[in-house]
Parts: C-alpha cells; structure tokens; sequence
C-alpha cells in the first residue's frame, strides 16, 4: 500500500454528460440519494486518498458548492479546478497541472466522476498492484460482452502488453471486436504523467472527435517504457459508467444490491431484498425488519429491533431502538426515540422529535415539534412549531394555526394536557400542564394548568323545527 500523501487523486467531472438528456450535470445525478460524484470522492477517501482534485466545466459553481459544502471539516483537501471548455480528458488533466504538481504526490489515481462503483477494496488492490510495478501507466481494464461506446483495450499479440487504447469513435471494424475495455480509472505517476500531457495538449487532436485523449497517454507509455500496466477486473459491473438513463439505473441496482446484501450479513431481515432501497451513509442495527418499497437515504441511522412496513421513505434520520414505522410514511430530518410508533400514512417534516414512547398515527404532519416522551397524536392532526409535554393527548383532527401570514408562532402544550378532538389552537398560545380542552374549541388565549378550555358555540336544541318547516 501506498503512503498517505505520496497518491493524489484527480476526478474527472467537466463534463455535461449529454446523453443523460438532463437538465442536471450527469456527476450531480443521484445513486440512492448520494450525487455520483460523492461516491466517487468517498472512494477514494477510504482508499486512504487525502489530496483530491475534481476538474469541474459545465455548471461549475454547482458542482463547486456542492463539493465544498459536503466535504467541509473533512481531514481531506478537495480542490475544484475549472476546465473552460470540454477538450477531452487529456485537456481535462491538463486543465489541473498546476494542482497537480504542487503536492509532491508521486502518483496521481485518475478516476471518473461518472464511474460510481468501484469498491474500496477494488480501489486499494489496484493501487498497490500499480504502484509495485513501477511502470509509469496502468490502468484497469474489463472484459465486456457487450463492450459498446467503451475505449478498446489494445494488446501487444505476442507478448499481450497492452499498447494503446483505442476509443469506439476511432476503432477499426477489427477493433470494435476486441471485448477488453479501458475502465478510464489510471494510476500515473505525476511527473510522466505531466510531461505527456504537455506533448499532448500541444499538438493537434486529430481523433474523431477532435479531443485531446487522455487514453492517447497509454501507447505514449508504452512507446517509452515498453509497457503498461493493465490490470483485469472480475468484478466488471464496478467499472461501469453512467452514461445514459439506462447505465444510472444499472449502476444503481448494483450498489443497491451491494448495500442491502451488506446488511443482511449484518442481521437486517429484507422481505424482499430487491426492492429495498438503502443510502450509502445510512446504519442499520441488528434486528431491524424492512418490507419492500422501503427507502432510506442521507445519513439515517436506525435503531436495533425496528420495525418499517412497506412504502416509507425514511431521509436523514435518527430512529431509536424498537421503534415501529407503519405503512407509507414520509420521514425527512426527524428524530425517534425509543418505541415510538407511526403511520400509518404519518409525515415527520424537518424538526420533529419524538420522544421515548411516543405514538404518532394515521394522517398527522409534524414540522419543528418537540413531542415529550409517551405523549399520543393519533389521527388527522398538523403539529407545526409546537412543544407537547409528557403524556399528553392530543386529540383526533387538531390543528396548530402556526402562520399568520408573515411570521410562525409557537404552541405550547403542557405536560398531560388533553386536547379534545377538532381543536384549532392559534398561536402564539399555551395550554397548561393536566390541562383540559373542549373537543371543537378554536383557543386563542391561555388554558392555564388544571383548567378547562371552551371556546365554541353552546348547542341550541329547536323542538318540532322540521315538522314546522314541512320537511319530509
Ligand atoms: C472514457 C474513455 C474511454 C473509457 C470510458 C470509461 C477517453 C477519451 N475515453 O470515455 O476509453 O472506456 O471513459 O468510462 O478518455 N470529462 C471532462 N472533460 C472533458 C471530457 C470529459 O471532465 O473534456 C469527464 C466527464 O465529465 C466524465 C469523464 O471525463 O466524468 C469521462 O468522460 P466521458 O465523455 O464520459 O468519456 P467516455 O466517452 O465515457
Ligand atoms: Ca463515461
């Protein structure tokens, strides 16, 4: 294995990915919640990669947020440099020379931003294999059935070096028969690696496509060492690139598959392992049962023993030990005790936080709401801004009226209270510990603790109306 500091890694990421036919920049695409460019940069932060540069073009200032803002206090330096226009990857490489020389990194890993697979260990064997032999190139190669729009992997017939790359646009008839494709990911080292884009770049691309090739650096390589590296994978689908709508949902399936298969070694029952759905930075504990149609994205965490019935979709996330989700939930940004019950068909919006105990039914909505350990809202209710207190009930159709049109207001609900069913409480307002509300009230002030609030209508009973009135 490589010393830390003495590889950098360099993510190719420019370019529009036109075939997606997107608005969104392909390396911006999701895989199971996670940008494809993110899952690019973790691999190789496993890989024990700490000087990373991503060369971004197209939708740059997207591209160079997102990357700042997700690897911010990360013990890794994640620098973005702009390729102004989409040359190739050659010109891409070339774009970062500057980066790329001032770390002192001996090797420089290549990856794609659009080739979202490739495990850790993958990552590590290749590296170490590269680096032991001492050519200045390798890189990883696939064997495909269908070998399609992939770079032709050209070897040497007697001795079966590879000599050149050749891509599908410039290949012969012959070539395209070839079924070893070039997985785009190299290990370099940097001072050859500069030299020969600098030859590159300022020649002419005379290629079909009118690029500068980075591939052209492998029959460079080869010219002046004799050799190159390149080095088989068997597990091909970790090369796959996304290109098309087709590819993300390849790629997809594969990580997913990778991930549900992970953990269920570790003791997560899957009902149906196929149509489970589950983030790469989402934790699992042991016991937990998932039915299908279950997805859960960000950096969920959940609990042992927990229970999530079919159709949730579970973001970001913390649910404590035993709790049990029912059927067709919407969690984002909440947090669960222990033993908290929803759904089913419950909404957790950013800020609900639930208590120990806490039961939640069918067709409530929470947003920014602290629910205190055993407390119930058990039908028809929208809980916004609100604190409810230990135990207390909150009753079937109540309503915090949070927004007056310009600010939110808070509700507070005391410990033990009991909201009566079709309560509109309007805030700012209180109601007090072991306080009581009439089922109907619409409260605008204060039901201190104790006591009992009204605030509807009192019933008129009329004798003999309808006959008075004629009605049948
Ligand atoms: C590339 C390889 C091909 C290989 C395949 C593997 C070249 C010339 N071809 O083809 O041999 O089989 O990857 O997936 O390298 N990019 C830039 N700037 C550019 C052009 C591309 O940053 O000017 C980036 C793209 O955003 C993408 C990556 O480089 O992340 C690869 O580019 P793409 O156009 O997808 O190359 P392929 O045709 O797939
Ligand atoms: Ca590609």
């Amino acid at each position: 294995m490589l010393e830390r500091g003495s590889c950098q890694a360099l993510i190719l990421a420019a370019g529009k990915g036109t075939r997606l036919r997107s608005q969104t920049i392909k390396v911006l695409h999701p895989m199971l919640g996670k940008p494809l460019v993110d899952w690019v940069i973790e691999g190789a932060y496993q890989a024990n990669i700490r000087d990373m540069i991503v060369v971004v073009g197209h939708d740059r200032e997207r591209v160079t947020q997102h990357v700042e803002e997700v690897h911010q206090g990360k013990d890794a330096s994640v620098v973005c440099v702009t390729q102004e226009e989409q040359l190739g990857t050659g010109h891409a490489v070339w774009c970062a020379r500057e980066q790329l020389g001032s770390t002192n990194a001996e090797y420089t890993l290549i990856l794609s931003g659009d080739v979202p697979n490739l495990s850790t260990q993958t990552l590590e064997a290749f590296v170490a294999r590269a680096s032991e032999s001492g050519k200045s190139v390798a890189m990883i190669t696939a064997f495909l059935e269908e070998p399609a729009r992939y770079g032709r992997v050209v070897r040497d017939p007697q001795h079966g070096e590879v000599v050149a790359i050749v891509e599908a646009a410039d290949a012969t008839e012959d070539e395209l028969e070839i079924d070893e494709i070039n997985a785009g990911i190299y290990l370099m080292k940097t001072s050859f690696m500069l030299e020969a884009l600098e030859e590159l770049c300022q020649g002419e691309a005379t290629n079909a496509q009118g690029e500068f090739y980075l591939t052209d650096l492998i029959a460079m390589a080869s010219e002046r060492e004799g050799s190159v590296l390149g080095w088989v994978i068997d597990q091909v689908e970790e090369t796959q690139g996304v290109n098309t709508r087709q590819d993300l949902a390849l790629a997809t399936d594969y990580a997913r598959q990778r991930i549900v298969d992970h953990w269920m070694t570790q003791g997560v029952t899957c009902l149906a392992p196929s149509q489970v759905f589950i983030g790469p930075d989402v934790e699992l504990g042991q016991d937990v049962v998932l039915y299908p149609g279950v997805h859960l994205e960000g950096k969920t965490r959940i609990g042992s023993d927990v229970t999530i019935e079919q159709g949730n979709m579970v973001r970001n996330s913390v649910l404590g030990d035993g709790c049990y989700i029912k059927s067709s939930c919407y969690l984002d940004q909440a947090s669960l005790g222990q033993f908290v019950t929803i759904g089913p068909f419950a909404h957790l919006r950013p800020g609900a936080d639930l208590g120990d105990g806490v039961k939640v039914g069918n067709f409530v909505e929470i947003k920014k709401t602290r629910m205190d350990d055993g407390s119930k809202a058990s039908h028809l209710t929208y809980l916004g801004d609100a604190h409810v207190g230990k135990k207390a009930n909150i009753g079937a159709g109540t309503i915090t009226c949070n927004y007056d049109g310009v600010n939110k207001h808070k509700t507070e609900i005391g410990e033990g209270a009991f909201i009566g069913s079709n309560t509109a409480l309007v805030a700012p307002i209180k109601v007090g510990d072991g306080a009581f509300v009439a089922a109907g009230s619409t409260l605008t002030n204060e039901v201190p603790s104790r006591s009992l609030g009204v605030a509807r209508g009192r019933q008129r009973v009329i004798e003999g109306w309808a006959d008075r009135k004629n009605r049948p």
